[in-house]
Protein backbone atom coordinates (compact mmCIF):
# COMPACT_ATOMS: atom_id res chain seq x y z
CA UNK A 1 0.00 0.00 0.00
CA UNK A 2 1.43 3.11 -1.53
CA UNK A 3 0.50 6.71 -0.20
CA UNK A 4 -0.31 7.35 -3.69
CA UNK A 5 -3.04 4.39 -2.89
CA UNK A 6 -4.73 5.91 0.19
CA UNK A 7 -7.09 8.06 -1.69
CA UNK A 8 -8.44 5.05 -3.50
CA UNK A 9 -8.62 3.36 0.32
CA UNK A 10 -10.70 5.77 1.74
CA UNK A 11 -13.29 6.58 -1.27
CA UNK A 12 -13.42 2.87 -1.46
CA UNK A 13 -14.77 2.35 2.32
CA UNK A 14 -16.78 5.12 2.39
CA UNK A 15 -18.72 3.78 -0.73
CA UNK A 16 -18.59 0.25 0.63
CA UNK A 17 -20.92 1.39 3.54
CA UNK A 18 -23.14 3.05 1.27
CA UNK A 19 -23.62 -0.38 -0.64
CA UNK A 20 -25.42 -1.87 -1.78
CA UNK A 21 -27.62 1.01 -3.37
CA UNK A 22 -29.08 -1.04 -7.09
CA UNK A 23 -29.35 2.69 -8.48
CA UNK A 24 -25.73 4.13 -7.40
CA UNK A 25 -23.76 5.86 -10.62
CA UNK A 26 -22.60 8.70 -8.87
CA UNK A 27 -19.10 7.41 -8.70
CA UNK A 28 -19.39 6.45 -12.73
CA UNK A 29 -20.65 9.98 -13.12
CA UNK A 30 -17.94 11.31 -11.35
CA UNK A 31 -15.24 9.68 -13.34
CA UNK A 32 -16.94 10.43 -16.69
CA UNK A 33 -16.64 14.55 -16.08
CA UNK A 34 -12.88 13.97 -14.73
CA UNK A 35 -11.76 12.51 -17.63
CA UNK A 36 -13.88 14.64 -19.82
CA UNK A 37 -12.13 17.62 -18.08
CA UNK A 38 -8.90 16.04 -18.25
CA UNK A 39 -8.70 14.77 -21.78
CA UNK A 40 -10.65 17.95 -22.93
CA UNK A 41 -13.85 16.49 -24.70
CA UNK A 42 -17.42 17.19 -24.71
CA UNK A 43 -18.38 13.78 -23.32
CA UNK A 44 -16.71 10.74 -21.52
CA UNK A 45 -18.73 7.27 -21.14
CA UNK A 46 -17.89 5.11 -18.54
CA UNK A 47 -18.28 1.23 -19.49
CA UNK A 48 -17.35 -1.92 -17.89
CA UNK A 49 -14.42 -2.67 -20.45
CA UNK A 50 -12.32 -1.83 -23.21
CA UNK A 51 -14.24 -4.49 -25.43
CA UNK A 52 -17.51 -3.27 -24.26
CA UNK A 53 -16.56 0.33 -25.02
CA UNK A 54 -15.74 -0.67 -28.44
CA UNK A 55 -18.95 -2.17 -29.09
CA UNK A 56 -21.11 0.35 -27.81
CA UNK A 57 -18.94 3.05 -30.09
CA UNK A 58 -19.68 0.75 -33.03
CA UNK A 59 -23.43 0.70 -32.21
CA UNK A 60 -23.63 4.18 -31.62
CA UNK A 61 -21.42 4.96 -34.94
CA UNK A 62 -24.98 3.06 -36.84
CA UNK A 63 -22.55 -0.04 -37.64
CA UNK A 64 -24.50 -3.17 -38.04
CA UNK A 65 -25.16 -6.07 -40.15
CA UNK A 66 -24.46 -5.98 -43.76
CA UNK A 67 -21.89 -3.19 -42.92
CA UNK A 68 -18.00 -3.35 -43.04
CA UNK A 69 -15.46 -2.40 -40.87
CA UNK A 70 -11.96 -1.42 -42.04
CA UNK A 71 -9.63 -2.81 -39.38
CA UNK A 72 -6.04 -3.04 -39.07
CA UNK A 73 -4.65 -6.47 -39.55
CA UNK A 74 -1.86 -5.82 -36.30
CA UNK A 75 -4.41 -5.71 -33.84
CA UNK A 76 -5.74 -7.65 -30.96
CA UNK A 77 -8.98 -9.91 -31.05
CA UNK A 78 -10.15 -8.18 -28.64
CA UNK A 79 -10.19 -4.98 -31.57
CA UNK A 80 -11.94 -7.38 -34.28
CA UNK A 81 -14.62 -9.32 -31.86
CA UNK A 82 -17.01 -6.25 -31.06
CA UNK A 83 -17.24 -6.01 -34.95
CA UNK A 84 -18.39 -9.20 -35.29
CA UNK A 85 -20.90 -8.97 -31.84
CA UNK A 86 -22.19 -5.54 -33.91
CA UNK A 87 -22.72 -7.68 -37.17
CA UNK A 88 -20.87 -6.25 -39.33
CA UNK A 89 -18.05 -7.99 -41.09
CA UNK A 90 -14.04 -6.87 -40.32
CA UNK A 91 -12.30 -6.02 -43.46
CA UNK A 92 -8.03 -6.45 -43.06
CA UNK A 93 -6.15 -3.58 -43.66
CA UNK A 94 -2.13 -4.14 -44.09
CA UNK A 95 0.48 -2.20 -42.56
CA UNK A 96 3.19 -0.70 -43.86
CA UNK A 97 6.97 -1.89 -43.13
CA UNK A 98 7.07 0.40 -40.01
CA UNK A 99 3.63 -1.06 -38.92
CA UNK A 100 1.40 2.08 -39.42
CA UNK A 101 -1.43 1.33 -41.37
CA UNK A 102 -1.37 1.25 -45.21
CA UNK A 103 -3.31 4.36 -46.66
CA UNK A 104 -2.66 2.39 -49.65
CA UNK A 105 -4.56 -1.04 -48.90
CA UNK A 106 -7.46 1.19 -46.65
CA UNK A 107 -8.36 2.62 -49.84
CA UNK A 108 -8.33 -0.12 -52.19
CA UNK A 109 -10.35 -2.10 -49.75
CA UNK A 110 -12.93 0.46 -48.92
CA UNK A 111 -16.21 -0.55 -50.63
CA UNK A 112 -20.22 0.17 -51.11
CA UNK A 113 -21.14 -1.17 -47.65
CA UNK A 114 -17.75 0.20 -45.83
CA UNK A 115 -19.80 2.19 -42.92
CA UNK A 116 -16.41 2.38 -40.60
CA UNK A 117 -12.97 2.65 -39.97
CA UNK A 118 -11.54 1.15 -36.88
CA UNK A 119 -7.82 2.03 -35.97
CA UNK A 120 -5.91 0.36 -33.54
CA UNK A 121 -3.22 1.90 -32.00
CA UNK A 122 -0.90 -1.09 -30.48
CA UNK A 123 1.73 -0.45 -28.41
CA UNK A 124 0.57 2.82 -28.01
CA UNK A 125 1.62 3.94 -31.46
CA UNK A 126 -0.90 6.02 -33.62
CA UNK A 127 0.95 6.05 -36.70
CA UNK A 128 -1.24 9.11 -38.89
CA UNK A 129 -4.45 9.63 -37.14
CA UNK A 130 -5.04 12.63 -38.83
CA UNK A 131 -4.51 11.01 -42.48
CA UNK A 132 -6.66 7.83 -41.67
CA UNK A 133 -9.79 10.21 -40.20
CA UNK A 134 -9.16 12.77 -43.35
CA UNK A 135 -9.63 9.66 -45.25
CA UNK A 136 -12.60 8.54 -43.85
CA UNK A 137 -13.92 11.83 -43.71
CA UNK A 138 -13.64 11.90 -47.44
CA UNK A 139 -15.62 9.07 -48.02
CA UNK A 140 -18.27 9.58 -45.05
CA UNK A 141 -17.22 6.90 -42.64
CA UNK A 142 -17.24 7.02 -39.23
CA UNK A 143 -14.31 6.85 -37.24
CA UNK A 144 -13.98 4.46 -33.96
CA UNK A 145 -9.97 4.50 -32.70
CA UNK A 146 -9.29 1.37 -30.76
CA UNK A 147 -6.94 3.66 -27.95
CA UNK A 148 -7.51 1.01 -25.22
CA UNK A 149 -2.94 1.00 -25.24
CA UNK A 150 -2.79 4.53 -26.05
CA UNK A 151 -3.39 6.53 -22.86
CA UNK A 152 -1.35 9.78 -22.92
CA UNK A 153 -0.28 9.25 -26.43
CA UNK A 154 0.04 12.86 -28.75
CA UNK A 155 0.14 12.81 -32.31
CA UNK A 156 0.73 16.59 -33.43
CA UNK A 157 -0.02 17.46 -29.74
CA UNK A 158 -3.43 15.88 -29.82
CA UNK A 159 -4.22 12.85 -27.51
CA UNK A 160 -5.20 9.49 -29.67
CA UNK A 161 -9.02 8.20 -29.04
CA UNK A 162 -9.72 12.38 -30.09
CA UNK A 163 -9.02 11.84 -33.81
CA UNK A 164 -12.41 10.41 -34.77
CA UNK A 165 -15.81 9.81 -33.95
CA UNK A 166 -15.67 7.68 -30.79
CA UNK A 167 -12.13 6.90 -29.14
CA UNK A 168 -12.64 3.81 -27.11
CA UNK A 169 -9.86 2.84 -23.93
CA UNK A 170 -9.33 -0.05 -21.57
CA UNK A 171 -9.22 0.41 -17.97
CA UNK A 172 -7.82 -3.32 -17.43
CA UNK A 173 -5.27 -3.46 -15.05
CA UNK A 174 -1.37 -3.06 -16.97
CA UNK A 175 -3.18 -0.11 -18.91
CA UNK A 176 -1.69 3.18 -17.95
CA UNK A 177 -4.69 4.27 -16.52
CA UNK A 178 -6.56 1.63 -14.70
CA UNK A 179 -9.10 0.10 -12.58
CA UNK A 180 -8.98 -3.96 -12.48
CA UNK A 181 -11.16 -4.29 -15.45
CA UNK A 182 -13.21 -0.81 -17.32
CA UNK A 183 -13.13 1.03 -20.28
CA UNK A 184 -14.71 4.31 -21.77
CA UNK A 185 -15.72 6.26 -24.57
CA UNK A 186 -14.68 9.50 -25.68
CA UNK A 187 -16.98 11.58 -28.05
CA UNK A 188 -17.40 15.24 -28.80
CA UNK A 189 -21.18 14.19 -30.49
CA UNK A 190 -24.00 14.75 -28.13
CA UNK A 191 -26.46 12.28 -30.04
CA UNK A 192 -23.43 9.63 -29.85
CA UNK A 193 -23.02 9.93 -26.39
CA UNK A 194 -26.43 9.46 -25.45
CA UNK A 195 -26.78 6.49 -27.93
CA UNK A 196 -23.54 4.84 -25.84
CA UNK A 197 -24.89 5.96 -22.37
CA UNK A 198 -28.43 4.04 -23.82
CA UNK A 199 -26.98 1.44 -24.86
CA UNK A 200 -24.63 0.51 -21.99
CA UNK A 201 -27.44 0.43 -19.82
CA UNK A 202 -30.16 -1.98 -21.86
CA UNK A 203 -31.43 1.36 -23.13
CA UNK A 204 -33.29 2.50 -19.50
CA UNK A 205 -31.77 5.68 -20.10
CA UNK A 206 -32.47 6.46 -23.59
CA UNK A 207 -31.25 9.39 -26.08
CA UNK A 208 -33.96 12.56 -25.36
CA UNK A 209 -37.10 12.25 -27.53
CA UNK A 210 -36.89 8.52 -27.03
CA UNK A 211 -38.88 6.05 -25.00
CA UNK A 212 -36.87 3.53 -22.21
CA UNK A 213 -36.71 0.10 -24.03
CA UNK A 214 -37.33 1.37 -26.81
CA UNK A 215 -34.38 -0.84 -28.46
CA UNK A 216 -31.66 -3.93 -27.46
CA UNK A 217 -28.73 -2.72 -25.54
CA UNK A 218 -26.92 -4.31 -23.12
CA UNK A 219 -25.16 -4.17 -19.44
CA UNK A 220 -21.70 -2.53 -19.75
CA UNK A 221 -21.71 -0.41 -16.78
CA UNK A 222 -18.73 0.26 -14.88
CA UNK A 223 -19.03 -1.05 -11.32
CA UNK A 224 -18.37 1.19 -8.89
CA UNK A 225 -16.19 0.77 -6.74
CA UNK A 226 -13.80 0.07 -9.66
CA UNK A 227 -15.13 3.99 -10.86
CA UNK A 228 -13.66 4.74 -7.57
CA UNK A 229 -9.89 3.05 -8.40
CA UNK A 230 -9.98 4.67 -11.58
CA UNK A 231 -11.00 8.38 -10.33
CA UNK A 232 -8.23 8.36 -7.93
CA UNK A 233 -5.82 7.01 -10.47
CA UNK A 234 -6.69 9.74 -12.93
CA UNK A 235 -6.37 11.99 -10.32
CA UNK A 236 -2.32 10.99 -10.88
CA UNK A 237 -2.66 9.99 -14.58
CA UNK A 238 0.24 12.13 -15.34
CA UNK A 239 2.79 10.76 -13.07
CA UNK A 240 1.33 7.07 -13.80
CA UNK A 241 2.11 8.29 -17.64
CA UNK A 242 5.41 9.55 -16.77
CA UNK A 243 6.50 6.68 -15.13
CA UNK A 244 5.85 4.36 -17.86
CA UNK A 245 7.71 6.73 -20.77
CA UNK A 246 10.34 6.41 -17.92
CA UNK A 247 10.39 2.63 -17.96
CA UNK A 248 10.41 2.30 -21.71
CA UNK A 249 13.04 4.60 -22.28
CA UNK A 250 15.36 3.10 -19.09
CA UNK A 251 14.88 -0.50 -21.10
CA UNK A 252 15.00 0.92 -24.86
CA UNK A 253 18.93 2.38 -23.48
CA UNK A 254 19.74 -0.33 -21.61
CA UNK A 255 19.19 -3.38 -24.46
CA UNK A 256 20.54 -0.76 -27.49
CA UNK A 257 23.57 -2.24 -27.92
CA UNK A 258 22.37 -6.18 -28.66
CA UNK A 259 22.85 -7.39 -31.40
CA UNK A 260 19.67 -8.44 -33.77
CA UNK A 261 17.50 -5.68 -32.17
CA UNK A 262 16.49 -2.71 -33.07
CA UNK A 263 14.24 -0.04 -31.64
CA UNK A 264 11.41 0.63 -33.62
CA UNK A 265 11.07 4.49 -32.83
CA UNK A 266 7.94 6.96 -32.80
CA UNK A 267 7.00 8.51 -36.17
CA UNK A 268 7.56 12.20 -36.31
CA UNK A 269 5.33 14.30 -34.26
CA UNK A 270 4.13 11.62 -32.30
CA UNK A 271 4.56 11.94 -28.44
CA UNK A 272 4.75 8.53 -27.78
CA UNK A 273 3.20 6.91 -24.34
CA UNK A 274 5.87 4.28 -24.36
CA UNK A 275 3.43 1.71 -23.68
CA UNK A 276 5.81 -1.10 -24.50
CA UNK A 277 9.16 -0.83 -25.58
CA UNK A 278 9.35 -2.23 -28.83
CA UNK A 279 12.01 -3.48 -31.38
CA UNK A 280 12.42 -4.96 -34.63
CA UNK A 281 13.95 -8.33 -34.33
CA UNK A 282 16.88 -9.23 -37.08
CA UNK A 283 17.74 -12.72 -35.79
CA UNK A 284 16.61 -15.96 -36.85
CA UNK A 285 13.37 -17.41 -35.85
CA UNK A 286 12.27 -13.87 -34.52
CA UNK A 287 9.12 -16.19 -32.92
CA UNK A 288 11.25 -18.48 -31.53
CA UNK A 289 13.71 -15.96 -30.02
CA UNK A 290 10.26 -13.87 -28.38
CA UNK A 291 9.30 -17.23 -27.00
CA UNK A 292 12.52 -18.20 -25.55
CA UNK A 293 12.04 -14.77 -23.72
CA UNK A 294 9.13 -15.27 -22.25
CA UNK A 295 10.12 -18.64 -20.74
CA UNK A 296 12.76 -16.37 -19.47
CA UNK A 297 10.67 -14.11 -17.62
CA UNK A 298 10.21 -11.57 -20.24
CA UNK A 299 6.74 -10.62 -20.73
CA UNK A 300 6.15 -10.29 -24.76
CA UNK A 301 3.38 -9.76 -26.75
CA UNK A 302 4.92 -12.42 -29.59
CA UNK A 303 6.10 -14.79 -27.14
CA UNK A 304 3.67 -14.56 -24.02
CA UNK A 305 0.52 -13.77 -25.53
CA UNK A 306 0.77 -15.79 -29.25
CA UNK A 307 0.34 -12.42 -31.02
CA UNK A 308 -0.23 -12.80 -34.89
CA UNK A 309 -1.69 -10.38 -37.58
CA UNK A 310 -4.94 -11.14 -36.71
CA UNK A 311 -6.60 -11.64 -40.24
CA UNK A 312 -4.46 -15.37 -39.10
CA UNK A 313 -6.73 -15.91 -36.40
CA UNK A 314 -9.50 -18.72 -36.69
CA UNK A 315 -12.33 -16.96 -35.55
CA UNK A 316 -11.42 -14.34 -38.41
CA UNK A 317 -10.96 -17.05 -41.38
CA UNK A 318 -14.32 -15.88 -42.51
CA UNK A 319 -12.99 -12.10 -43.08
CA UNK A 320 -9.36 -13.06 -44.02
CA UNK A 321 -10.11 -13.79 -48.21
CA UNK A 322 -6.54 -12.70 -48.58
CA UNK A 323 -3.26 -12.43 -46.59
CA UNK A 324 -1.97 -9.08 -44.86
CA UNK A 325 1.62 -10.34 -45.54
CA UNK A 326 3.30 -6.89 -44.02
CA UNK A 327 1.52 -7.22 -41.16
CA UNK A 328 2.20 -10.75 -40.47
CA UNK A 329 6.06 -9.99 -41.19
CA UNK A 330 5.86 -6.89 -38.77
CA UNK A 331 4.27 -9.16 -36.04
CA UNK A 332 6.25 -11.76 -36.19
CA UNK A 333 9.86 -9.59 -35.91
CA UNK A 334 8.19 -7.55 -33.37
CA UNK A 335 9.17 -7.39 -29.94
CA UNK A 336 7.10 -5.80 -27.60
CA UNK A 337 7.70 -5.98 -23.99
CA UNK A 338 4.84 -5.64 -21.64
CA UNK A 339 5.18 -3.91 -18.66
CA UNK A 340 2.62 -2.64 -15.53
CA UNK A 341 3.46 -0.12 -13.00
CA UNK A 342 5.23 -2.36 -10.54
CA UNK A 343 8.31 -2.84 -13.01
CA UNK A 344 10.92 -0.69 -10.97
CA UNK A 345 13.97 -0.15 -11.91
CA UNK A 346 15.86 -3.15 -10.60
CA UNK A 347 13.46 -5.22 -12.53
CA UNK A 348 13.52 -2.96 -15.98
CA UNK A 349 17.37 -3.86 -15.20
CA UNK A 350 16.96 -7.09 -14.90
CA UNK A 351 14.31 -7.56 -18.21
CA UNK A 352 17.30 -5.56 -20.15
CA UNK A 353 20.01 -7.60 -19.45
CA UNK A 354 18.06 -11.14 -20.18
CA UNK A 355 17.10 -9.63 -23.12
CA UNK A 356 20.50 -8.23 -24.14
CA UNK A 357 21.95 -11.65 -22.76
CA UNK A 358 19.51 -14.22 -25.00
CA UNK A 359 20.03 -11.80 -28.07
CA UNK A 360 23.49 -12.39 -27.66
CA UNK A 361 23.04 -16.25 -27.22
CA UNK A 362 20.31 -16.43 -30.10
CA UNK A 363 23.21 -14.79 -32.27
CA UNK A 364 25.59 -17.70 -31.71
CA UNK A 365 23.32 -20.75 -31.04
CA UNK A 366 19.39 -20.27 -32.18
CA UNK A 367 17.44 -23.33 -30.27
C1 LIG B 1 -5.71 -2.84 -28.27
C2 LIG B 1 -6.77 -3.36 -27.35
N1 LIG B 1 -8.05 -3.35 -27.75
C3 LIG B 1 -9.03 -3.78 -26.96
C4 LIG B 1 -8.77 -4.28 -25.70
C5 LIG B 1 -9.90 -4.77 -24.87
O1 LIG B 1 -9.95 -4.17 -23.61
P1 LIG B 1 -10.53 -4.97 -22.36
O2 LIG B 1 -9.56 -6.05 -22.01
O3 LIG B 1 -10.65 -3.94 -21.28
O4 LIG B 1 -11.84 -5.52 -22.78
C6 LIG B 1 -7.45 -4.31 -25.24
C7 LIG B 1 -7.12 -4.80 -23.89
O5 LIG B 1 -6.72 -5.88 -23.67
C8 LIG B 1 -6.42 -3.87 -26.09
O6 LIG B 1 -5.15 -3.89 -25.71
Amino acid sequence: MTAAQEPALRALADLLAAMPDPAAAGQSMALERELAATLGVRHAIAVSSGTAALHTALVAAGVGPGDEVLVPAVSVVMSVAPIVYAGARPVFVDCTDSGDIDLRDLAAKCGPRTRAVLPVYLWGRGGDPAAVTAFARQRGLRVVEDACQAHATLSGGKPLGTFGDLGCFSLKDGKILWSGEGGYILTGDDELAATCRAYRSHWTTPPPGQPPLARLGNNYRLAEPLAVIACANLARFGDLARQRHAQATRMLAAVAAAPGLTEVVARAGEAWNGYSPLWRVNLPDPRGFCRRLADCGVPNSVGSFGLVSCDQRPMFAPFSPAPCRTAAHVVDTTLGVVLTAHDDDARISRLAQIIAEEARRWTRDPD
